[in-house]
């Protein structure tokens, strides 16, 4: 057999052109494809993906199965209804409200008592009746102020306090909020039992509606008769029930995360708990101004649990005919009103 022998420059180059020509044979289709595309420019693009598919998924071989969602596009529109649409919902009806209800109290001022004290009280609610309503009423204030500051707290409060302090405040909040949730649901159940059959409409309802319940006559001779809760008391009352049953489900819903839903779950359960909890905020804020500042001699009835008898004939006329249709030979022993 022959054998070549390269002298050694001309070896080298010999080697070279061989590996050159060797690597071009042998290498797989590159940059450009025989077909002439070009796959990296014409590969699927996240957004292709995005638009195409309602999430990306994946396979995962571990237990939290939420882990293989890689993204899901709809948690965009929430992180922009959360942080751009529902602090403007929150503002409008909290601010709106306190903003009206100062003009109602320096245009029309308080409802005043047309007659004078007779001296003569009226049970209105009774001591469980008041448990129930303070109890709930507590709870509320608590879950309304950590529940804005879940909303505006780090606009409004982080900027103040410090983010350290914020951090520490916001984490106590969250408890009280997830603590005194239980409390405020269970007032609303004690509310319903109690209350619902006062609060079913009657025909008393129509004509108080009709002239505002007086509440826009300055004078204050305007007295439509009620019987124990007037249209507007069940107006409050049906926005309390229904308004906690709503929060109450969408809340058991965030107290146990993804055990009885999905992420698009989570994310409309907290969408509708935001809008409802704070439009809540804005009419119990109108059942406070009422309550106190708002009418001459209405706190007495939450707060002793009596009331005058000339306060109860200018606004709940036909319960104290009743009351006076069963009465007892002594009226301060009055029974509980029905
Ligand atoms: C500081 C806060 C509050 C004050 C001063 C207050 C005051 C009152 C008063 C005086 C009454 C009796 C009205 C009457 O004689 O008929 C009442 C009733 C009632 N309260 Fe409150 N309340 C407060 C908070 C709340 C809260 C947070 C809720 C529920 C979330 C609530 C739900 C009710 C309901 C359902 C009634 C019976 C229906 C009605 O009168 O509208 N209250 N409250």
């Amino acid at each position: 057999m022959r054998v070549f022998k390269l002298s050694r420059p001309g070896s080298r180059v010999v080697a070279a052109i061989i590996l050159i020509v060797g690597l071009l044979a042998i290498a797989p289709v590159g940059a450009q494809a025989p077909s002439g595309i070009n796959p990296t420019a014409q590969a699927v693009n996240e957004q292709q993906l995005l638009d195409e598919l309602s999430k990306i998924q994946g396979r995962i071989t571990i237990p939290d199965k939420k882990a293989a969602t890689l993204q899901q596009p709809q948690g965009r529109d929430f992180r922009g209804f959360h942080e751009g649409v529902l602090p403007w919902i929150g503002a409008i009806a909290v601010l709106g409200m306190l903003v009206v209800l100062a003009l109602f109290y320096f245009i029309r001022g308080r409802v005043r008592m047309l007659i004078p004290e007779s001296g003569v009280k009226l049970l209105r609610f009774n001591v469980i009746e008041r448990l129930a309503h303070w109890t709930t009423a507590t709870a509320f204030i608590v879950l309304a102020i950590t529940g804005l500051n879940f909303v505006f707290g780090k606009r409004i409060l982080m900027p103040l306090i410090g983010a350290d302090a914020f951090s520490s405040w916001s984490q106590w909040a969250k408890y009280a909020h997830d603590f005194l949730s239980w409390a405020f649901m269970l007032g609303v159940l004690a509310i319903l039992v109690m209350w619902v059959w006062g609060n079913l409409p009657d025909r008393y309802d129509a004509h108080w509606l009709k002239v505002g319940g007086g509440l826009f006559d300055k004078s204050n001779r305007t007295h439509p008769p009620a019987a124990r809760f007037n249209a507007g008391q069940k107006l409050i009352f049906w926005s309390v029930i229904l308004g906690g049953a709503t929060l109450s489900v969408s809340g058991i819903f965030m107290l146990f995360p993804f055990a009885y839903t999905d992420v698009n779950g989570m994310q409309l359960a907290q969408t509708i708990h935001a809008v409802v909890g704070v439009l809540m905020i804005a009419v119990i804020l109108g059942h406070i101004y009422i309550g106190t500042l708002g009418m001459e001699g209405a706190y007495e009835a939450m707060g002793s649990g009596t009331v005058d008898l000339n306060w109860a004939k200018q606004h709940h006329s036909v319960w104290v005919e009743r009351q006076e249709a069963k009465a007892t030979p002594s009226r301060t022993a009055a029974t509980p009103a029905e």
